[in-house]
């Protein structure tokens, strides 16, 4: 995820002079700074002395560890890209409060197409907040949200949802093969529609509703598929499924303040 971050910002002309990367893995290091002409120190404490803003890219297992062995300063940013992290477990472990923007981004980030929620405490400034939105703009679109509780909903939405994407695009490939397609054929065609359905969907003024309705026809294909979907509670299941990763967002939350 660092990567793509870094990636994104030097294609949107961000100046690589002014970005600096700590790994303990030196050959990770060797290839950032040769792929992007950034910079890199030598430890994480070494580059929060040289940094505005302090990128926290690594698992949330790890989190702990690496908050506790840093000295964050007055006027400094922490943007956590940790999933499930709340500013209190955060602000816990570097044993003071500071400046913390929380960010949920999701896979397609990978390829600058990400859909980022990001959520600011009270100690970050609108300076602080610009810097935050640039960082993640870098890799996609991104929206604020004012309750930190919001970024629960925000992961099952955005943060797993390319997987609901994923899941479906496997069945209508699979269905597709099924019925006679080859393999090549049927996945191109699932996931050319699955672009065109979402680009449709952003540059159209109707509702998602609205949009599937003009596409069904009474007594037609679409109609015939849908019904046989909502036969077996499509739209439910899937509402339920976003549900059940929320409750999950928010346990998760706890056992990792716990950890
Ligand atoms: N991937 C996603 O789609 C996604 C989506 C939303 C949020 N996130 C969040 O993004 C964060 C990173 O995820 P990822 O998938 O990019 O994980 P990743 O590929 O494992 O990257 C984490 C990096 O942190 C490095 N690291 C480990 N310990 C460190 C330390 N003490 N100091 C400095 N660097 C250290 C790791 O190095 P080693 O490999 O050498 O240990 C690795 O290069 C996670 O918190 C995750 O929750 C990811």
């Amino acid at each position: 995820m660092a990567t793509a971050l870094i990636g994104g910002l030097c294609e949107s002309n961000f100046d690589p002079a002014q970005l600096y990367v700590a790994d303990p893995d030196n050959e990770k290091i060797r290839t950032l700074v040769a792929s992007f002409g950034i910079n890199s120190c030598a430890n994480n404490q070494s580059l929060v002395e040289l940094s505005d803003v302090i990128v926290l890219a690594v698992k949330p297992q790890v989190m702990k560890s690496v908050l506790q062995s840093l000295l964050i300063k007055n006027g400094q940013l922490l943007l956590s890209i940790a999933a499930g992290l709340r500013c209190d477990s955060l602000q816990s472990w570097l044993g003071e409060e500071c400046a913390i923007v929380r960010s949920m981004p999701n896979t397609p980030a990978l390829v600058q197409c990400g859909a980022t929620g990001l959520y600011a405490n009270k100690k970050v400034s609108d300076q602080q907040r610009q810097q935050a939105e640039q960082i993640m703009s870098a890799v996609g679109m991104t929206i604020w949200v004012e309750q930190e509780t919001q970024l629960d909903t925000v992961t099952a939405v955005s943060g797993s949802g390319p997987a609901y994407f994923f899941y479906m695009m496997e069945a209508i490939e699979a269905a597709g093969i099924e019925l006679g397609l080859s393999v090549e054929t049927s996945r191109a065609l699932t996931l050319q529609t699955a672009l065109g359905a979402a680009k449709l969907a952003i540059e159209a003024e109707e509702s998602t509703a609205q949009l599937r309705a003009r596409v069904t026809s009474p007594g037609g294909t679409t109609e015939a598929a849908i019904n046989t979907m909502q036969s077996h509670q499509g739209l439910d299941s899937i509402k339920q499924a976003v549900n059940a990763a929320y409750k999950r967002s928010q346990t998760l939350a706890i056992e990792l303040a716990d950890s």
